[in-house]
């Protein structure tokens, strides 16, 4: 089965993409699959950077870094640039496959663009299709769409740039002094910052615009515990939710944020399984499984929950989760006795079907 991978993206975790394709293209294993790599650079143009698993016949774009494995965006300049703007017919330049596994985060990847694209194409691709993964990146949609089907979200506000909402107004909304802006549509936590009173506010508002021009802040509920549950869901259509993780982000983090993500080795501690009372879990789990259905969501998802004692919050859906060395969607299903490329091969066969 020849699989493409499309790496990299227009969003800001670009980075975090590369080092998610690079653990992708390692599990694939050679003998069933021949893999390429397409990058796709900040500013926009595809580029075929060759085959990496092995079993193909390119330069590899696989690099292994002090931080782990990359994929390189332009193997010592052999890479060939696809034309898919200016007016040319790109994709009848790509090299042949039979499915595409977009592993691209964020805005411009994981928001259904790619994914409408290869709609138009007419081409198999792993994961959720258009509406599942718009649904999946806009928080604000997806929460009003979870809050609407009955599932426990925390209380948020949403502003725009052009309809914008002082401090005291949001805090008296939410009922709390200590909030969180995020951008709408992002990842990796990016543009994410917590806020105690109006001047951190104003400073997590500008930060968060940076990345959309539209923003959620949230009651910051405490004490909080961060858990996470992969969902997965084969070619005959049944779904199935993980083991749990729980994310403990160290003291001097105190939320986690990019830095204790992918910057700081000892950013945060992940603990699989979570250490959650069976109850909960299983509520937990049945909580994922109903998100990744009401949100529209196809192949895979990372769920991602706040516990306030025993009272589960859903946090957000990804619709393209993490794959580095360090991400919970493929570590959670280790520990649900699904190895890596056991993993790989349900979502392509989900994808082909
Ligand atoms: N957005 C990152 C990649 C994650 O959810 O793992
Ligand atoms: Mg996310």
């Amino acid at each position: 089965i020849r699989v493409a991978i499309l790496f990299g993206g227009r969003s800001a975790e670009h980075d975090v993409s590369r080092a998610s394709a690079a653990n992708v293209l390692r599990s694939l294993d050679p003998d069933r699959y021949d893999a390429t790599a397409i990058g796709i650079t900040r500013d926009g143009r595809w580029i075929a950077v060759g085959a990496g698993n092995g079993a193909g016949t390119g330069d590899s774009a696989l690099t292994i870094s002090p931080d782990g494995p990359q994929l390189a965006l332009l193997p010592g300049g052999q890479g060939r640039t696809l034309a898919l703007g200016g007016g040319a017919t790109g994709v009848q330049e790509l090299p042949a496959f039979d499915v595409v596994f977009p592993v691209l985060h964020g805005p411009n990847g994981e928001d259904g663009t790619v994914q409408g694209a290869l709609e138009l194409s007419d081409v198999a691709y792993v994961g959720s299709r258009v509406m599942g993964s718009a649904a999946g990146m806009d928080k604000d949609v997806a929460k009003r769409l979870l809050r609407e089907a009955g599932l426990p979200i925390v209380p948020f506000v949403v502003m725009s740039t052009t309809a914008p909402i002082s401090y005291d107004d949001a805090a008296g909304a939410l009922g709390s002094r200590e909030v969180f802006v995020k951008p709408a549509n992002m990842g990796s936590s990016v543009g994410v910052s917590k806020a105690r009173n109006a001047e951190e506010f104003e400073a997590g508002c500008r930060l968060a615009f940076r990345f959309d021009t539209k923003i959620l802040i949230e009651r910051c509920v405490a004490p909080i515990r961060e858990v996470e549950c992969s969902v997965l869901e084969d070619a005959e259509g049944r779904v199935r939710a993980s083991q749990l993780g729980e994310i403990v982000p160290s003291d001097k983090h105190g939320f986690y944020s990019y830095d204790a993500k992918y910057l700081d080795a000892d950013g945060a501690l992940l603990q699989v399984p979570a250490n959650v009372a069976p109850a909960v879990a299983d509520r937990i789990r049945e909580l994922a499984n109903k998100t990744f259905a009401v949100l529209g969501c196809e192949g895979m998802a990372r769920i991602d929950f706040f516990l306030h004692g025993e009272q589960a919050f859903v946090n957000e859906a990804n619709t393209l989760p993490g794959f580095t060395d360090i991400s919970m969607y493929p570590r959670l299903w280790e520990a649900s006795g699904l190895p890596q490329s056991e993993l790989m091969d349900v979502l392509i066969r989900h994808a082909l079907e």
